[in-house]
């Protein structure tokens, strides 16, 4: 049995991010996130960036982050959807908190080993523990190793099929996807987090973990 160590990456460091974007440039294509942004995200206080490394010296298999949005990055999240897919109204006009669970990667010889499902977790509940509702966007490639099943396991619940959802950000923007190049056509499977109103951020609950 594979073990790995999963760290909360902490806003001061710099090279674990930039290690991580080589990563993630590799699985997921080029301009998943920049290195600054990542790092001044995680000054704010709303992006969960996680890291996972096997071995001593510790050798890193997987990178993946979860956000409570603002404003700008919830129209981030809907502009490539069809209208009324998502209510249009930003988080600080209705007091939602909404979350999502973004950049998953693992590296391909550590796949299938429930390093994904780790990640995964750990994000789902952090997002529970944050927000009335989250979103999750299922990369369905036709590559080894997918997010679909491993998040619909944890509770997720498909909502539709985003045809060309990141068109956009291939074609203006800076990303490039591994499977289509610039001008990615691959669809996305918007998912849901039930979060019954119970839970979410009125209950108090604050994560102790160690970071970086
Ligand atoms: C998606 C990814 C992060 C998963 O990492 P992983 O370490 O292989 O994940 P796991 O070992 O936990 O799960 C592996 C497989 O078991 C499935 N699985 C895990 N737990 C499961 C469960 N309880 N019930 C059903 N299926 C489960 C997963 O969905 C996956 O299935 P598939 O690859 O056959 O479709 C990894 O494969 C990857 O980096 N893929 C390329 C990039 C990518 O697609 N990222 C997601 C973008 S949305």
């Amino acid at each position: 049995m594979t073990t790995w160590a999963i760290t909360e990456v902490g806003p001061h460091d710099r090279q674990a991010v930039a290690d991580a974007s080589r990563l993630t440039d590799a699985v997921l294509g080029r301009g998943t996130f920049t290195v600054e942004q990542v790092l001044e995200d995680l000054r704010v206080g709303d992006l969960l960036f996680l890291t996972a490394d096997v071995g001593k010296p510790p050798v890193l298999v997987g990178v993946a982050t979860a956000r409570v949005l603002d404003d700008d990055s919830y129209r981030d999240l809907i502009a490539p959807m069809p209208p009324g897919t998502l209510p249009a109204a930003l988080p600080s006009a209705s007091g939602r908190r909404i979350g999502r669970l973004h950049t998953s990667a693992v590296t391909a010889t550590m796949r299938g080993r429930g390093l994904g499902s780790a990640l995964a977790a750990h994000r789902t509940e952090w997002l529970r523990e944050r927000c009335s509702e989250a979103y999750a966007i299922s990369w369905p490639h036709n590559r080894q190793g997918r997010s679909e099943s491993l998040l619909r396991a944890l509770g997720w619940q498909p909502v539709t099929i985003l045809h060309d959802y990141w068109l956009q950000a291939t074609t203006t923007g800076d990303q490039s996807c591994p499977q289509c190049g610039r001008l990615c056509h691959c669809p996305g499977l918007l998912l849901r987090l039930p979060i019954p109103s119970s839970w979410g951020p009125t209950n108090g609950k604050t994560r102790q973990e160690t970071s970086r």
